[in-house]
């Protein structure tokens, strides 16, 4: 089984962290987010016990919220001793209504409203990450209105081709995300920010995509952020201290791909840091990361139940399931592949060849093709894996299909954390 957290049981159905998939469905409903609450649990300390042994004093993770936002997720994190990266006032509004620490918030985003901007300065978010020379602008103009000094961060892009998807590929020099060290633009950007009233420059942020197997690319994006740090220091005379690197981690999705050793990763990372500023005479900066997907992504399984299934003859068997494409469009978006095992028959042999497709109107929508599983019956429940990340947070109400319900699983129990939309929910906002 790819994650040690599921197993089978003596029905031949299949477990969660120890509880009943097929008993989760009957209860919850499918589709039906579950997450393992103890694993993300110990995906964060992982990073947060690799970040404090070979880091300095106040480095920590950031969990990229953009991966999975909802109140349930911040008191876990918290808890755990991680701060929290966010993109938008949705992001920061369920933070701190699920009362988070606002001065562990990092404010993200290329296109920030001033709105936004005086949002998050009047909730005291910790930092804000500045992407562009505009935003500074705009940023110092709300700072001063409220007589705050505040803490930034400049994201600089390193110009960095991590072979990932494009999509979700942003180190590279020619992308919406940052300012490009190569044009010589971040140098006159750090120049522009440390004379800027309003901010105080804590250093630089930079993030080169995401689903990175390679430890090589991070230490290559530590190079040149160390290079640029070196530059500023030698031209402007300011020394960072806090460099962000920004997520990325990958996690396996089916056999086969490699499992990233988190700690491992962060070692080589800080080692290679820590003779690069030995080497420049430059005081190691305290390291941020915002890790989003490894910290979520195998925590997470979604359950659905097999409806119609239908075999074109001479072509292939289509199995279709009651979500699709709403509660998981990557494979619409990116071709991500899946591991889905049948959880009523996971002691039947695998063999039935088909296609797994969801409910909407559209060829597009399909969770997995031309995989193998145990042969369904309809209402026999589909385990899709590793849909922690990504999933939820990018759901949506296409052909009015209503979002799922998120149970969490904590100690042997579950917990409704989102319940699922009503058609009174869909309805609400229209006049
Ligand atoms: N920090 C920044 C500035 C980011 O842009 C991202 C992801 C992260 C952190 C978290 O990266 P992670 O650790 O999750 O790889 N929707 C795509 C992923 C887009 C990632 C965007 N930025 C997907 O479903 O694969």
């Amino acid at each position: 089984m790819l994650y040690h957290n599921l197993s089978v049981n003596d029905h031949g159905h299949l477990a969660i962290a120890g509880m009943d998939a097929c008993e989760l469905a009957a209860t919850y409903g499918t589709p039906l987010y579950v997450l393992d609450e103890d694993l993300v649990r110990s995906k964060c300390r992982t990073y947060v016990q690799a970040m404090r042994a070979c880091l300095p004093e106040g480095s920590m993770p950031l969990f990229a919220s953009k991966a999975l936002c909802f109140r349930g997720i911040y008191p876990v994190i918290e808890e755990e001793g991680m701060g929290a990266d966010v993109v938008s006032a949705g992001e920061i509004a369920t933070a701190l209504s699920a009362g988070f620490p606002a001065e562990r918030i990092c404010f993200h985003g290329s296109n920030k409203t001033d709105d936004e901007i005086a949002y998050g300065i009047a909730s005291g978010v910790g930092c804000f990450v500045v992407d562009n020379l505009d935003e500074l602008r705009s940023l110092s103009r709300e700072a001063q209105a409220r007589n705050v000094v505040q803490r930034v961060l400049l994201r600089v892009t390193v110009g960095l081709d991590p072979h990932t998807l494009a999509a979700i590929n942003t180190g590279k020099v020619d992308s919406q995300f940052g300012v490009p060290i190569e044009t010589g633009q971040a140098l006159r950007f750090v120049r522009q920010a440390l004379s800027t009233p309003g901010v105080e420059v804590m250093g630089f942020h930079s993030h080169i995509g995401s689903q990175i197997f390679e430890a090589t690319s991070f230490c290559d994006q530590v190079d040149r952020l160390l290079d640029f740090a070196v530059a500023v220091r030698d031209d402007l005379g300011f020394v960072a201290n806090v460099f962000n690197l920004g997520g990325g981690f990958a996690v396996p999705y089916v056999d086969g791909d490699p499992n990233v050793d988190i700690a491992a990763n962060i070692q080589a990372i800080a080692q290679h840091l820590a003779n690069g500023c030995a080497q420049h005479g430059y005081p190691m900066p305290r390291i941020l990361m915002e890790p989003g997907r490894s910290i979520v992504a195998d925590a997470g399984t979604t359950l659905y139940t097999a409806g119609r299934i239908k075999t074109i003859e001479g072509y292939r068997s289509y199995v279709m399931v009651d979500g699709g494409m709403t509660d998981n469009p990557r494979y619409a978006l990116y071709k991500s592949a899946y591991t889905v095992l049948n959880a009523s028959r996971m002691n039947e042999p695998a063999d039935f060849a088909c296609t797994i497709a969801g409910r909407c109107c559209e060829s597009g929508d399909r969770i997995a093709e031309d995989i193998c599983i145990a042969r369904p019956e309809r209402g026999d429940v589909l385990a899709v894996l590793t849909t922690g990340a990504y999933n939820y947070s990018m759901s949506s109400n296409y052909n009015r299909v209503m979002r799922p319900a998120l149970v969490m699983l904590h100690d042997g129990e579950a917990r409704l954390a989102v319940r699922r939309q009503s058609i009174d929910d869909l309805l609400a906002l229209e006049l």
